[in-house]
């Protein structure tokens, strides 16, 4: 039937049927039935009411809270395709993303594989009824944390320096509040056009932001120069860049450890402990939110990654330290990981035996005292070097004992004896000891003694007095 279909199209049709599937990779049956699809998908888009359109196609999800949203503009360039990597990487991120392709890019990629990739409708057209009233063009401007032009074009360029808005693209660049980052793809002909060159001067006048472009081969034409897009990985972690918060630990760097760690009596047996990753990983959350540069070294839990979060998975605590000493250089580090004291002694490569009612002998050896190392390293010690002590007795005591012994900065005590529920539980009292006094904090969230010691080490970074 396809083919029937094909060979009573005039001449004109078919060659331009034979490119488009060329374009695509697909035969011309293929891409008449992709057609027919997307043109009867734009028809039901035309008569669905608003109301209906919202639910039945679940076109626009709105982000889970602190994930961020990229509304990403893809201009009508070679290196469109890579826009959909992009989106992809983007998505791998946990950044959620929004996508607007220019006519002219629709030429290059289908707003269908755009779709396919970002999970929901792209948008395509400024005066699109059906779109103005589900989400008009100020919503898209505004309903994002950044705007992102990949790839940007002399003509998107173009426009928005002279301040242009006739078409979805433009209108939104216009209208948004957020910051735009752009990244060009051209020609280098084009690139070091007088006019480019002085659209490019003007824009970054204005406050946008650029990634690239790069020097290279160009797609289209064999030739060399700087024009080609950057990559997406680089235009994502530009992406990511602009979108971590400005806050009071913005350009600092800190470490922390969560969560237990799990030493191997046998391969199948483990020694662990019950402590549950909650606090570390409010204190990595928290920092996060304060803008520093996160890393999280975390054992075996249960929870989800902080957002916007470096994060590397260990079980033991010797796993944990050499991770930890890879990632220093650090502004401060949080040791609120409960790491074991203790491992097994010998190695035990096969599972142990029950055998004749014989109690095997457990016999341990000391682990490394990771917060001990860090608080000492000769080249890379942090300016703060942080602990945590869980005691069940002689809290704060102990934990003065322990900032001595361990040469830190701070210790965090909680009492962690079953009645407290702090070890698993929502919240904690701290004893906050210092080597001149000791506070003791409210009983609190986790996420709220995140934020006091967050604001803490802020305060003691900027070198005003903790
Ligand atoms: C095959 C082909 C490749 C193109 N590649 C580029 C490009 O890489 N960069 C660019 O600025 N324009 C490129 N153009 C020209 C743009 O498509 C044209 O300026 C268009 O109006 C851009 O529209 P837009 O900016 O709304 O997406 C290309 C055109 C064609 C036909």
């Amino acid at each position: 039937m396809a083919s029937l279909t094909i060979r009573q199209l005039d001449e004109a049709s078919k060659k331009r049927l034979k490119l488009r599937a060329a374009r695509h990779g697909r035969s011309m049956e293929d891409e008449a039935r992709t057609i027919l699809r997307e043109a009867s998908e734009a028809g039901e888009d035309r008569a669905t009411p608003p109301e209906r359109k919202k639910s039945a196609r679940g076109t626009h999800a709105v982000p889970a809270p602190g994930v961020k949203r990229v509304l990403l503009i893809v201009g009508g360039g070679i290196a469109a395709y890579k826009s959909l990597d992009l989106i992809r990487r983007l998505k791998e991120r946990k950044i959620a993303v929004r996508c607007i392709l220019t006519k002219a890019a629709q030429e290059f990629v289908t707003s269908l594989a755009a779709g396919a990739i970002v999970g929901e409708r792209v948008f395509t057209d400024l005066f699109d009824p059906a779109g103005e009233f589900d989400i008009g063009h100020i919503r898209l401007a505004r309903e994002t944390d950044l705007v992102v032009v990949a790839p940007a074009t002399a003509d998107l360029m173009a426009k928005l320096a002279g301040g242009h808005a006739n078409d979805l693209a433009t209108a939104v660049l216009l209208a948004t509040d957020k910051n735009i980052l752009l990244a060009p793809a051209m020609n280098p002909r084009m690139w070091s056009h007088k006019a480019t060159q002085r659209n490019l001067a003007q824009l970054k006048a204005d406050g946008v932001a650029f990634i690239g472009p790069n020097e290279g081969e160009m797609a289209e034409s064999g030739e060399r120069g700087l024009g080609r897009m950057a990559e997406p990985l680089e235009i994502a972690a530009a992406i990511e860049a602009q979108l971590k918060p400005r806050g009071a630990l913005t350009g600092k760097r800190i470490l922390i450890t969560s969560g237990p760690t799990h030493e191997p009596i046998d391969p199948v047996r483990y020694i662990a402990n019950r402590s549950s990753g909650k606090q570390g990983h409010a204190i990595a959350a928290a920092a996060a939110a304060a803008g520093a540069d996160v890393t999280l070294v975390r054992g075996p839990v249960s929870l989800s990654d902080p957002v916007g979060v470096r994060v590397i998975k260990v079980e033991t605590a010797r796993e944990m330290l050499e991770a930890v000493e890879k990632a220093l250089p650090a502004d401060a580090a949080i040791f609120a990981a409960a790491v074991a004291d203790w491992r097994m002694a010998g190695e035990h490569t096969q599972k142990i035996k029950k055998s004749g009612g014989k109690i095997p002998e457990l016999s341990l050896t000391e682990n490394p005292d990771i917060l001990a190392t860090v608080a000492k390293h000769k080249s890379k010690r942090p300016k703060l070097v942080i602990g945590f002590a869980a005691e069940t007795e002689n809290v704060a005591r102990n934990a003065k004992a322990k900032l001595a012994a361990k040469g830190c900065d701070w210790i965090l005590a909680n009492d962690v004896s079953p009645a407290t529920g702090i070890m698993g539980g929502d919240r904690n009292t701290i004893q906050f000891v210092t080597p001149s006094a000791t506070e003791t904090w409210p009983t609190q969230s986790k996420e709220d003694v995140a934020k006091m010691l967050i604001e803490r080490i802020a305060t003691a970074l900027s070198g005003a007095k903790a």
